[in-house]
């Protein structure tokens, strides 16, 4: 494992990015956290142990494949190279196949399936020159069967698994693993603000899917590569 390099988090202030930074730190990892706001960064890196490696980079747009390349260079200057990207980069939208469709359609594979490319675009090359790297996306279980008002999403989220295996099957070679996470409602304060009524001890928890990627990230997951790997259990 090259475990003198950093783990790339993007969404870093999110519900599950902040779990999964919290979770790297608490195992000693080096991190960059990548956010929109800086002022969640700033939140987050007063919660980590004081002992935390970490840089923190605001501002970078993930379906600007400029500003994620910037960013990666940055980290890798800092760090001197990146061993794992975790993108926890999202968004969520529902609607009829109706008028609103085609917009909400481009909204959602922007917003989950064009910044996962263009993030792993960006950081794929640092981890080629490496001959390791570990890419880990956040698709969600409609990306393998749609519900009702879930076109835009659920095709969104087929096209990160999709993705997923195409940078599995073209790094191979390179030592670089890329699978990537299927929840199902996780358990976030906009969930239960916006389902107040749920049964929500179905819900996972963001602390639960972080320590499968830490899992997914660590040396032990050599072998698992262009998986979807559901997140729906119960704890
Ligand atoms: N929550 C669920 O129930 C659920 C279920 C299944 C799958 N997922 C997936 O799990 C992942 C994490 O979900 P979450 O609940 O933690 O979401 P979240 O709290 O909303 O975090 C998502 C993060 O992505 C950032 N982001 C969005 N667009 C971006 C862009 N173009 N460039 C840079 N950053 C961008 C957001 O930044 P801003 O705050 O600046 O917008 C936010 O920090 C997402 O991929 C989501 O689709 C979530």
């Amino acid at each position: 494992m090259n475990d003198q390099k950093a783990v790339i988090v993007t969404g870093a202030g999110g519900n599950l990015g902040s779990a999964v930074v919290r979770e790297l730190a608490a195992g000693g990892a080096k991190l960059v956290c990548m956010n929109r706001s800086s002022q969640e960064l700033e939140v987050l890196a007063g919660e980590l142990p004081a002992s935390t490696e970490f840089l923190s980079i605001a501002g970078t747009d993930l379906t600007d494949y400029a500003s994620c390349a910037a960013a990666v260079a940055r980290a890798v200057k800092h760090f001197g190279g990146v061993s794992a990207l975790v993108n926890t980069v999202g968004g969520f939208q529902m609607g009829p196949v109706g008028p609103d469709a085609p917009f909400q359609w481009d909204t959602m594979m922007t917003a989950n399936a064009r910044t996962a490319l263009t993030i792993s675009a960006a950081v794929l090359p640092t981890m080629k020159a490496a001959g390791y790297g570990r890419i880990i996306h956040v698709a969600a279980a409609p990306g393998l069967k749609a519900g009702a008002n879930q076109a835009a999403y659920a095709a969104s989220k087929a096209a990160v698994i999709r993705l997923t295996e195409a940078i599995a099957a073209e790094n191979r070679e390179h030592r670089i693993t890329a699978n990537c996470i299927l929840p199902g409602t996780i358990d976030t304060p906009e969930n239960r603000a916006a389902m107040p009524n749920a049964k929500t001890d179905g819900w996972v928890s963001p602390q639960s899917i972080a320590r499968l990627i830490a899992f997914l990230i660590s040396p032990a997951a050599a072998v698992v590569t262009g998986a979807a790997i559901p997140a729906t259990g119960r704890e």
